[in-house]
């Protein structure tokens, strides 16, 4: 069975006990909710594919309590150090050389000699990283390929069962996972979009560019299906029909079915923290009412909005 901890110092002494004995424990964190496993066990990490169906040659993000910790495991050149200060605690993952010497299992990079890595900005979490005293490897905690969870619920409607708890800290504030930028090559890039913002980054760091699996709306035919609701979506919709949900973004279209509103306001922000949970809404309503499909309004591609398209790109690529 699959226990549910509250976000308190006995669940999470608890949560840390499990963890420490080689067990999965999902925490929340300001992006989504995590599958944590202790990095240095290669035993908890081969769990963590396992539970997630996900394939081992896709590496998972190592969390730390504090960036000293981190630059134990990488070597961080000094545009990481300048990262660091500037953005952690905080949604942005660096993919830096692991360190020869780091007790991180090879598994936990899949083999690569690189290691992401992070800081989460949550008060449970980073409770947790110091009670455990280890690097958490933690991929976000739903089945490989399917909506990422922004609450507990949606961690046990996914894994129930499959792991030892869920640490319940409430709802993730930002919504949609980390920024994840490569610093292994000579210039930065941005290899997923994320929490934080691109121009953002930009500020410190000049242009960005696009990793080929980011630069998701240049090439869906490229891209493997991710992120997915078990309804077919639809991108940009100017339009809505009777027999699909409608993800709204601003002045909702008229005849859906059901609509769920990202943000009235249009505030990209507001429809980040909301993306999964309406993605999850509209699944059931789709298999409640028969639907044909979700149909997605467009969101400016500003600030958050570039995660948000990304994520809703890979959630309408064709199923293999
Ligand atoms: O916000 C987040 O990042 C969440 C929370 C739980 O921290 N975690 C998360 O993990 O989204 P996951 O496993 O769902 O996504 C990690 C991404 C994957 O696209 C993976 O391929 C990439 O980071 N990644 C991890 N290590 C890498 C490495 N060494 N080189 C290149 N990409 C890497
Ligand atoms: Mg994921």
């Amino acid at each position: 069975m699959t226990e549910r901890l509250a976000a308190d110092p006995a669940g999470i002494s608890r949560a840390g006990a499990l963890l420490l004995g080689g067990g999965l424990v999902a925490f929340g964190t300001e992006t989504v909710y995590g599958l944590g496993a202790d990095a240095t066990n290669p035993g908890a990490v081969a769990a963590v594919f396992a539970a997630k169906g996900r394939p081992r040659f896709n590496p998972l993000i190592c969390h730390y309590p504090d960036a000293p910790s981190a630059f134990r495991d990488v070597a961080p050149n000094e545009t990481a150090r300048r990262l660091a200060r500037r953005f952690w605690p905080g949604p942005l993952t660096l993919i830096l050389p692991r360190r020869p010497g780091s007790a991180v299992a090879l598994l936990t990079g899949a083999g690569l000699d690189s290691l992401a890595v992070r800081v989460p900005a949550h008060a449970a979490a980073l409770a947790l990283l110091r009670a455990v005293g280890r690097p958490l490897a933690a991929p976000s905690a739903n089945p490989s390929g399917r909506v990422s969870p922004t609450t507990a619920d949606h961690v046990f409607a996914g894994l129930a069962g499959r792991i030892d708890a869920v640490l319940d800290s409430g709802p993730c504030e930002v919504g949609v996972e980390s920024t994840v930028l490569d610093l292994t090559g000579p210039r930065p890039v941005l290899a997923r979009p994320g929490g934080v913002p691109r121009e953002r980054l930009e500020e410190l760091l000049g242009p960005l560019s696009l990793a080929e699996t980011a630069a998701a709306p240049r090439s869906p035919g490229l891209l493997a299906s991710h992120y997915a609701p078990a309804l077919r979506l639809r991108l940009a919709a100017d339009s809505v029909a009777a027999d699909e949900g409608l993800l709204a973004f601003g002045p909702p279209l008229r005849g859906a079915a059901v609509t769920f509103q990202l943000s009235a306001a249009g505030d990209v922000m507001e429809a980040a923290a909301n993306l999964f949970a309406g993605l999850r809404v509209l699944d059931e309503a789709g298999a409640r009412l028969a639907l044909r499909g979700i149909a997605a309004m467009a969101v400016p591609a500003d600030g958050l909005g570039l995660a948000i398209n990304d994520r809703l790109t890979r959630a309408a690529a064709p199923r293999t």
